[in-house]
């Protein structure tokens, strides 16, 4: 396919590797992490164009639903999401095409892929058996998405069952989302701390800053879990649930490929 983009945003990799997968089975696909496309005047000549991304309490990622309100597109690209999620897409789907049906774009396609859940406020890491099983049918998935997209097809809207997801968007989406930019105050780091400040280079927002080596949350938090997940001593917790639980990252993907999205 010809001229074709990947706009991905990732704090523990599912999504970047559903991205580099799904580019490598399309070929001659660019990938532009949405935390620095954000920023930028974004090139408008694409054919097609996909989004990237994990679902955060059913729905979509805060950073995710304000590069969609600003993005500018071309209005006859085929436009799709593909969302990664532990669980449940709630509404993530049809939440993108609300917003770029507001601005005169169609999402034509919403595809949804399984994959290791990174909440680890609420449970640890599933066993290392059970996530080789699901980067396998990824895999698998990623060859028919990619044929779904080489023939752009339309009216696809992967959020089934329809009314679970529509509840679970509906009565946590708002009130979770709304509270996620102050969530940082309950970040905290232990003792265990050795001050290698890894967690604020893979912040994909830049809201920690260092004091005296340790981490400080700042007021723009994504609660994406990035610093989290990928402290090398797991000193960083959220509130206390976290303490003891097993973290998550995508086995191929490295800090540094986080770092470097923005
Ligand atoms: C704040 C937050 C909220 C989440 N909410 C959901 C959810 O509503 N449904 C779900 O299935 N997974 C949920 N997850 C799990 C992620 O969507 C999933 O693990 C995703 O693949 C992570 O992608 P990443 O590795 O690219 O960051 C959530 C994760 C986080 C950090």
């Amino acid at each position: 396919m010809n001229s074709l983009v990947l706009y991905y945003f990732s704090a523990t990799g599912n999504s970047l590797v559903v991205a580099k997968d799904l580019a490598s089975a399309l070929g001659a696909a660019q990938l532009i992490p949405i935390a620095k496309a954000i920023h930028d005047n974004n090139d408008q000549s694409y054919e097609a164009v996909g989004i990237v991304y994990p679902v955060y309490m059913f729905g979509l990622p805060l950073i995710v639903a304000q590069f969609l309100k600003k993005i500018r597109l071309n209005p006859q690209a085929y436009i799709f999401s593909v969302a990664t999620l532990g669980g449940a897409p709630g509404l993530a789907h049809t939440q993108a095409r609300n917003i770029l049906t507001g601005r005169g774009l169609e999402l034509a396609a919403g595809f949804s892929l399984l994959m290791p859940g990174n909440y680890t406020p609420l449970y640890g890491a599933i066993a290392q058996e059970k996530q080789d099983e699901m980067f396998r049918k990824e895999k698998e998935r990623i060859g028919i998405i990619a044929e779904n997209i080489r023939d752009k097809k339309r009216g696809i809207m992967e959020e089934k069952p329809f009314l679970l997801n529509f509840l679970l968007h509906k009565l946590l989406y708002k009130g979770g989302i709304s509270q996620v930019p102050l969530s940082g105050r309950n970040f905290w780091a232990t003792d265990a701390c050795i001050k290698c400040g890894l967690c604020a280079k893979v912040c994909p927002v830049e809201n920690i800053v260092l004091a005296d080596g340790r981490p400080k949350w700042l007021t723009h938090c994504q609660h994406c879990m990035a610093c989290l997940q990928w402290c090398p001593v797991e000193a960083i917790q959220y509130k206390k649930s976290t303490i003891g639980r097993k973290r998550y990252h995508h086995p191929a993907v490295a800090a540094q490929d986080i770092i470097a999205q923005k």
